[in-house]
């Protein structure tokens, strides 16, 4: 599997990610998507089977975490989406992946990747401590949490580009590190705290990075996007091939 640039496409509604994404029409390389809970819940499974049949590759972030069951059952729907990546909350448990993976799983043995989410990073050591009575250093709970994740069965964890020495070393260098917090040393910093470039992201063993407004938001998103491909994926040239994935 190759690295990968994954657009995250945060709009409130199926037409603002149309007028985005046609902006991308003349490229040869379509860009790999993330879906997440605003676009998902404003625009339904329709926005995802129709960028699937424009030929993009998705990642549904809808971080599930319920009991193993209600996951299982809601996997299952999901597998029938066609989405290259979905995840799931670490915190749920090994029960509830191991779970998700069965309920993702088709008859005929394929799946999208599963990946889990750890620790958010909008959760600070201090909150963890506070009020999740969690005791243990923020990078300890990561390294554990993708551990259970490998152990039930998952192919990553999504976490900050500096917990990826953590998580690899925990799981293997094949585990998948799917990184947000990417900025441009020249561009806004909005929101996020813990951030790192493309370049520095790769250079720190992430497998996809996940850029939203240094993209989205860019007065010439192509161009943020062929940017963000060149310093991540630098010398590799990028050919998508379907089998690489589950
Ligand atoms: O615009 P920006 O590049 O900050 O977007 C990052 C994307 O990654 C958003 O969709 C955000 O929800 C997501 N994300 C994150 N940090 C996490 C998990 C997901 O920024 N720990």
């Amino acid at each position: 599997m190759k690295r990968d640039v994954i657009i995250a496409c945060d709009f409130s509604s199926a037409k603002e990610c149309y007028e985005f994404l046609d902006k991308f029409s003349a490229e040869e390389k379509k860009p790999f998507l993330k879906i997440g809970m605003e676009l998902f819940y404003s625009a339904g499974p329709e926005i995802v089977k129709e960028l699937k049949r424009r030929g993009f590759r998705i990642f549904l972030d809808l971080k599930l975490h319920d009991i193993p069951n209600t996951v299982k059952k809601a996997m299952k729907v999901l597998s029938t989406l066609d989405v290259d990546m979905v995840n799931v909350h670490a915190s749920g448990t090994k029960e509830m992946m191991k779970a998700a993976k069965e309920g993702l799983t088709r008859e005929d043995g394929s799946r999208p990747l599963l990946i889990a989410v750890t620790q958010l990073t909008s959760t600070s050591e201090q909150a963890m401590k506070e009020q999740l009575l969690i005791d243990n250093p923020i990078d300890d709970t990561i390294a554990h949490y993708a551990h259970n994740a490998m152990e039930a069965g998952l192919d990553g964890v999504v976490c900050s580009p500096l917990e990826v020495a953590k998580v690899k070393q925990a799981c293997g260098p094949d585990f998948i590190a799917v990184t947000p917090g990417i900025r441009f040393a020249d561009s806004a910093v909005d929101d996020q705290v813990r951030f790192t470039d493309p370049a520095k992201a790769r250079e720190l063993g992430s497998d996809f990075i996940v850029v939203g407004r240094p993209i989205t938001a860019a007065s010439n998103p192509v161009e943020a996007y062929n940017r963000c491909v060149k310093d991540f994926c630098a010398d590799e040239e990028f050919v998508y091939n379907p089998s690489t994935f589950i």
